[in-house]
């Protein structure tokens, strides 16, 4: 029984969520109050609804890698726990001829792409804006965006929804909410606000539901697990025109996480980067100032390990613009200046920006509050916990160029590969990614697509799905710069092949002869079989670059679809919609 007190793995909370599915309130709180008693957390709350029958506010998420996904189920947790009858689902299952029904939608996206919805939310987001979409004046909604300053597009699928929904007659419960890359503070607050609104149009029907807790895990951005680096080796061979590391990490303490996950990583700032900083300023690194967390610290700390200084923020600059009246950098922020000011920012870094624009007299406090709070990284976990529970695997690609001639480096990948030592612990915690998953059932075949280092994940698929025995086939797909210095994990993956775990491999490199070969020329040349595969169940994965590569791969499915079905692009376009808000099409693409 002693083990009951121990936190539920997801898989255990999961399948116990799933028993309650259809069992009566009294049922759920019974067993909830049985399970207590032998001294286990409350149980998770499911995507089902087990307190009530009737469910009167809906909470959506369109999420890509689980942010908005978790702000969603942290909202509906509360709503449950104060006694509302809701339910959650998300933007891809959800049935959308319930829209004009509801009668409280409380809704959380992310945007992607370049102001696009995520994956799962592309078909609703194609339905809410056609001519289909219902009249909505007796729903009341309420919106949360989650974006990231950095992209021209805030916040631009929370911006359409929330627009869309009041053309199409709904009434606004509480205005859209807007969260930046730290988007946990906005999120609590909004959800905070949005209780109150909610509660003053719907009391709580019923008494407290049961007191939901999250599953999910004990360690997060703000509260990381310490992990040893106890592998950096370099995997890209001598002449490479890259630096990529297999790395592995020993955590402190057990980290739940499943293929399709990603590492989070709390990186630092190069101490001497923090250092030519100081000096462009002409700044004390003693100087006190309050950092991004609300506490006192010195000013060369809170530039180590709280704030962005590697990349230039639209914001930073319109602080400087301020200090400078520099007219040029004021054009740039204009809303014709959007090209010039990326221009300007790309490659750039602080010091860059400080030293073309010195600040006479400018104070620490004044500085850092110009500067956003310097934001985890993000690597696809390359290995299964089921093979090793007590490391976690990534292949990081290190970011290093030149600019005015001196080398920039990345904030968290060289930290990683040059100055954290061996052995040395760093701050770690699992982004859960629930929309980049290997089927369930064993017999499905998967497609996976991956140039660079997105081939980490498919490490992680692949000897997971030869531990568990799975008998559907794999193919992948690979694409990277030169066959003899930047084939990731070739070795690997031959022994797959010979094992008979890989069914099928195809590799593209771009730069080993006069015309570049890349992953979807791969996939054309294949156009009957990658058909066959989705036409017959098949799961399709593609990971890597978000900016080029997962958009042209898209469109060379299309291609294949149209061809192959003998069919309009549209409908070819409508089919991979289809695909992706089944979750049969995943992508996770950075
Ligand atoms: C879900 C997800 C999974 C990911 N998985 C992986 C993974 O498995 N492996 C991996 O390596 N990365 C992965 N990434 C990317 C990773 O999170 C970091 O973005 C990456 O390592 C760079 O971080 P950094 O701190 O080293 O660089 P930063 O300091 O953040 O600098 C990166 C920035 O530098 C600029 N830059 C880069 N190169 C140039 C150049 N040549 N010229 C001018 N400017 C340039 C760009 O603005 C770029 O955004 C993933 C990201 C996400 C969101
Ligand atoms: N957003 C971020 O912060 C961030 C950080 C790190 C990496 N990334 C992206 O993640 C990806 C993986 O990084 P990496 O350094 O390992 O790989 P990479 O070498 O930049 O790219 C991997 C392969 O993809 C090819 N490629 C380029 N454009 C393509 C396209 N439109 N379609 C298909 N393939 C294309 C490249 O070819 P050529 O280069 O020869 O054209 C190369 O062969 C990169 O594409 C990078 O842009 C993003
Ligand atoms: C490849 C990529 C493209 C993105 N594009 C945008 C964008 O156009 N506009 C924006 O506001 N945020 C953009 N973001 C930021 C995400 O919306 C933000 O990280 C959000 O917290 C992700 O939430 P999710 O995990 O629920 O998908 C982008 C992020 C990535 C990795």
């Amino acid at each position: 029984m002693s083990a009951l007190k121990t936190p539920l793995s997801r898989e255990k909370a999961g399948a116990l969520s799933s028993l309650l599915d259809g069992l009566s309130r009294e049922q759920v709180a019974w067993v909830s109050g049985y399970l207590a008693g032998l001294g286990a957390e409350p149980l998770a709350a499911s995507s089902a609804d087990h307190a009530v029958s009737r469910p009167e506010v809906t909470v959506l998420h369109g999420s890509q890698t689980g942010n908005a996904e978790r702000v969603a189920r942290a909202l509906h947790a509360k709503l449950a726990e104060r006694g509302f009858a809701a339910r959650i689902d998300n933007l891809g299952s959800y049935q959308t001829a319930r829209l004009k029904r509801e009668r409280i939608l409380l809704l959380v996206t992310s945007t992607y792409g370049e102001g696009e919805p995520p994956d799962s939310a592309q078909a609703f987001h194609a339905f809410l804006m056609g001519e289909r979409a219902p009249r909505l004046e007796s729903v009341k909604f309420a919106v949360l965006a989650l974006g990231d300053r950095a992209y021209e597009r805030f916040c631009q699928t929370g911006r359409d929804i929330d627009a869309r929904l009041e053309a199409l007659g709904g009434a606004r419960l509480h205005p859209r909410g807007e969260c930046d890359l730290d988007y946990e503070e906005a999120a609590r607050d909004w959800t905070e606000q949005v209780l109150k609104a909610v509660a003053a149009e719907a009391p709580p029907a019923a008494a407290p539901a049961l007191r939901l807790v999250s599953s999910g895990p004990v360690y997060d951005r703000e509260h990381p697990c310490m992990a040893a680096l106890v592998e950096n080796i370099r995997i890209t061979g001598r002449g490479s025109s890259k630096d990529v590391r297999h790395m592995e990490l020993a955590p402190a303490a057990p980290l739940v996480f499943a293929p399709g996950d990603a590492l989070g990583v709390v990186p630092r700032n190069d101490p001497g980067l923090v250092e030519m900083l100081l000096q462009a300023t002409r700044l004390q690194g003693s100087e006190k100032v309050v950092d991004a967390r609300g506490g006192e610290t010195d000013l060369a700390e809170a530039l180590a390990c709280r704030y962005e200084i590697r990349s230039v923020s639209r914001s930073f600059l319109a602080r400087v613009a301020e200090w400078t009246e520099d007219q040029a950098l004021k054009a740039m922020l204009e809303p014709g200046g959007a090209e010039g000011l990326k221009a300007y920012a790309t490659g750039r870094d602080l010091v860059d920006v400080m030293r073309e624009f010195p600040i006479e007299g400018l104070a620490g406090r004044d500085l850092v509050a110009a500067l956003r709070p310097l934001a985890p990284r993000l690597y696809s976990i390359a290995s299964s916990a089921k093979a090793d529970p007590d490391h976690i695997h990534l292949t990081v690609g290190v970011v290093r160029y030149e600019h005015q001639g001196r080398t920039h480096r990345g904030v968290a990948s060289t930290w990683l590969a040059e100055r954290v030592e061996s052995g040395a612990e760093v701050p770690v915690y699992v982004h859960v990614n629930e929309r980049f998953r290997l089927p369930g059932d064993l017999a499905t075949p998967i497609l996976m697509v991956g140039a660079g280092t997105g081939v980490a994940p498919f490490r992680a698929f692949l000897e997971e799905r030869a531990l568990m025995g799975a008998t559907g086939p794999h193919w992948l797909v690979v694409g990277d710069r030169q066959f003899r210095q930047d084939f990731l994990y070739q070795r690997e993956w031959l022994d797959y092949r010979r094992k008979g775990v890989l069914q099928r491999i195809d590799a593209a490199f771009s730069r080993d002869g006069a015309t570049k070969t890349y992953v979807q020329h791969r996939l054309l040349a294949a156009s009957r079989e990658v058909y066959a595969w989705l036409a017959e169940g098949g799961h399709l994965y593609v990971c890597g670059d978000a900016a080029t590569m997962a958009p042209d791969v898209h469109a060379a499915l299309i291609e294949i679809v149209s061809r192959e079905r003998s069919c309009p692009r549209e409908e070819a376009a409508d089919y991979l919609r289809a695909l992706m808000a089944e979750g049969r099409y995943q992508r996770d693409i950075y």
